[in-house]
């Protein structure tokens, strides 16, 4: 796969001319490998419809379920929509996607249609990055620690429960390694880390204010995503955050995510 980097670690951006609906299979494992390594992978101009994404992340893994079903939309495309009406957009801060699933998603797959004259960026962070520029004492005392994700509103849709308090939570380890790279990334986010098991209240506030606070602030680990229409994104949630910046209000931006299950985290090393 020929591609660019976006920042010398972080990011990377396929050759002009790439269609994905043309890549061959061994392909489609090579981008599952380059989105592992390099966190994110930008295609522009894709000629792809909600029917080509659907068959698309299908390639990528098992689908998972969505919580709205629209007319003439294949099942597991979830709308990522704001517009004049809009007060608030999804991912307006620094997270993984629905990290309180006890088999959260590896990759997520965004394509948008729609975006506005300016702004809807997405912003992106490398989490083997902020791991590795932690110091090796934090480092270590963190592969021992577990965290509480706590499921959030959409949870409501898919469960069919009445209330958040009935859906369960889910530990996970607060350093995992991923599967096809072997390194060790940060996993705790600020959209769905309720606390660290291990420590007091207190302490477990304290100590993921400094690594959110670390996650945000280290502008060298992250990169930012200006979308044009028919661009798509790829990010393994496994070792990314991302963020939507909602400063285009109010302009119309429109697209579909598809989010592939993963596995199980866990800390080999
Ligand atoms: C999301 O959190 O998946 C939405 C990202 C975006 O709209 O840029």
């Amino acid at each position: 796969m020929k591609y660019s980097d976006i920042t010398p670690t972080f990011g990377a951006e396929l050759a002009a001319g790439t269609q994905l609906t043309e890549l061959s299979d061994d392909n489609v494992i090579a981008l599952k490998q380059l989105a592992a390594e390099r966190g994110i992978v930008v295609a522009r101009d894709q000629n792809m419809d909600v029917h080509d994404q659907a068959a698309f992340g299908h390639r990528l893994g098992p689908i998972m379920d969505a919580p709205q079903k629209i007319p003439d939309v294949p099942d597991g495309l979830i709308l990522i929509q704001a517009g004049p009406k809009s007060r608030a957009v999804a991912g307006q801060k620094w997270h993984s996607d629905v990290s309180s699933e006890p088999i959260p998603p590896g990759i997520s797959m965004l394509r948008m249609e729609v975006v506005p004259p300016s702004g809807g960026d997405t912003l992106f962070a490398d989490m083997y990055g902020a791991f590795e520029q932690l110091s090796p004492a934090l480092q270590n005392f963190l592969k021992q620690l577990n965290a509480r994700h706590d499921p959030k509103g959409h949870y409501l849709y898919l469960s069919g429960a009445k209330r958040l308090g009935e859906l369960p939570s889910t530990s996970h380890p607060v350093v995992r390694t991923h599967p096809l790279t072997g390194r060790n990334a940060l996993y705790v986010n600020s959209g769905f880390v309720g606390r660290i098991n291990e420590l007091s209240s207190l302490e477990s506030e304290r100590l993921l204010a400094l690594l959110y606070d670390h996650i945000a602030y280290s502008v060298n680990i992250q990169c930012r995503v200006k979308w044009e229409p028919n661009t798509v994104v790829f990010w393994d949630n496994r070792v990314v955050q991302h963020h939507a910046a909602f400063d285009y209000y109010p302009e119309v931006r429109r697209g579909y995510r598809v989010t592939v299950v993963g596995e199980a985290p866990y800390l080999a090393n």
